[in-house]
């Protein structure tokens, strides 16, 4: 079974939410082999859940912190309540524009643990890091807190929203790294792929060894784009 989380980051409101469901509802029949997760931003992820429960729903982000006095934090208990399965941890955008580093993601790895929910996290070197020849210290380093429950997600920080996807023989010789990194942990988690998937490069994608599933953002707005590559995923 492939994963393929939508990670709508902050976008839509709330009769956009209703119309994508509505949409999708009807799309996911034909989507096969493959769990679908929506990352949904905190205030929808009621409206983002399937009645049926033919997908999940996603955090795209929990707190450090358990409980407490936090103004505007979210904490993984709460994520669990509102019966999501999974949350990302670490998006490039996190890390870049929230300043969150290895020690306090790895506390949210412990919080999503806690709360029973499947950690994604994501990792992914810039341009300059690539060029720079440190893709993998960089990738080990923020691989290192991993506990090896949950999943995996390469992301290229070039590759995010750019429109410029990491060629199907630089994911997989990437992805085949990362692989051989957790090869140690409990189990071999999934490994994803995000950074500007799109349904015409999807099947390319796919064919890497490594792949389990993709993490979309701007393709995942839209209904039709967005099962279109759940259907290549499975
Ligand atoms: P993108 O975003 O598909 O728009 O590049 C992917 C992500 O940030 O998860």
């Amino acid at each position: 079974m492939k994963l393929v989380i939508a990670n709508w980051k902050m976008n839509k409101t709330l009769p956009e939410v209703r119309a994508f469901v509505e949409t999708f509802s009807r799309e996911i029949e034909s989507v096969k082999n493959v769990t679908v997760g929506i990352a949904a931003p905190f205030p929808f992820l009621a409206a983002a859940r399937d009645p049926q429960e033919r997908w999940w729903v996603v955090g795209q982000d929990c707190s450090a912190e358990k409980s407490g006095a936090f103004t505007g934090e979210v904490s993984a208990d709460m994520l669990a309540s509102e019966r999501c399965r999974a949350v990302l941890i670490g998006h490039s955008e996190r890390r870049r524009h929230f300043g969150e580093g290895e020690e306090i993601l790895a506390k949210k790895l412990t919080r999503a643990a806690e709360a029973l929910l499947q950690p994604v996290l994501c990792v992914g070197e810039t341009l300059a890091e690539r060029e720079a020849g440190k893709t993998e210290a960089v990738l080990r380093r923020q691989l290192s807190i991993f506990s090896g429950a949950g999943a995996v997600a390469y992301e290229p920080v070039w590759a995010i929203g750019t429109g410029r996807n990491a060629t199907p023989e630089e994911a997989e010789e990437t992805m085949a790294f990362i692989a051989r990194e957790l090869s140690g942990k409990l189990d071999a988690p999934p490994i994803l792929y995000g950074g500007s998937v799109t349904p015409d490069n999807a099947a390319g994608l796919v064919r890497c060894r490594s792949f389990a599933g993709f993490l979309v953002g701007g393709a995942s707005l839209d209904p039709h784009t967005f099962s279109a590559i759940c259907r290549s995923a499975g």
